[in-house]
């Protein structure tokens, strides 16, 4: 085994190593909306669920100067729209990653259509198979000197998922076509899928 220590390694080393050792990762497409109205969308692959009560999701935006618009927008309106990415929506995702300047609305720059939200400010995408209207719980900083990140902790309101996802009320892996983050520019899809029951839970008494 080849043993690191994080700190020999110089910051751009570190970071490309930790995104290469944690595969695959899911994206969540991140809707928000300034203060003064404008849309922003931007995929974050340091994302996971954090707790079902309540309904808490949870991902992480570096920090840099001036800080990224998601990341300015949610502090000053604290609501968001978080969207699972399937396989036709990956190069309008990754176009969403470019520096546009805050007043571009990513979302229809990078071909996707905005639809009204149910309880939150930011529009919800279209074409996404899974979209959750959430608001700011928390954020938490992870720093050390000028660097680290923002975790945001946002709590969901609304649930909006496609029909064929919907099979009898589970969503269903097929018809939602995932992608995962690997390492440096690669993606996965979710195609080539086992199933595994759990180990029997063992009698009481
Ligand atoms: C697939 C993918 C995953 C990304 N994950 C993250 C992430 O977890 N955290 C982060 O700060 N930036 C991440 N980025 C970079 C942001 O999307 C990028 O900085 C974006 O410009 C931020 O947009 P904003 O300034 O509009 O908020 C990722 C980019 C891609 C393509």
């Amino acid at each position: 085994m080849i043993s690191l220590d994080p700190a020999s390694l110089n910051p751009t080393r570190a970071y490309l190593l930790q995104l290469a050792c944690i595969q695959p990762r899911p994206i969540a497409l991140v809707s928000t909306r300034s203060a003064e109205g404008v849309v922003n969308l931007a995929p974050f692959s340091y994302f996971t669920g954090v707790a079902s009560t309540p309904p808490t999701l949870c991902f992480s935006v570096g920090r840099r100067q001036p800080e990224k618009d998601t990341y300015a927008n949610i502090v000053a309106t604290r609501e968001l729209v978080i969207h699972m990415v399937d396989r036709s929506m990956a190069e309008r995702m990754v176009a969403c990653s470019a520096d546009y300047p805050p007043e571009v609305d990513e979302l229809t720059a990078c071909g996707f259509t905005a639809v009204a939200s149910e309880v939150v400010k930011p529009p919800r995408v279209a074409e996404a198979p899974i979209a959750m209207e959430c608001r700011l719980r928390q954020v938490v900083e992870v720093a050390e000197d000028d660097r680290g990140a923002h975790l945001i902790l946002a709590t969901i309101l609304r649930y909006h998922v496609r029909e064929a996802v919907w099979n009898g009320g589970r969503i269903d892996p097929s018809p939602l076509d995932p992608i995962g983050r690997l390492g440096g520019q690669s993606y996965c899809t979710c195609r080539a899928r086992f199933d595994l029951p759990r180990p029997p839970k063992p009698e009481q008494g």
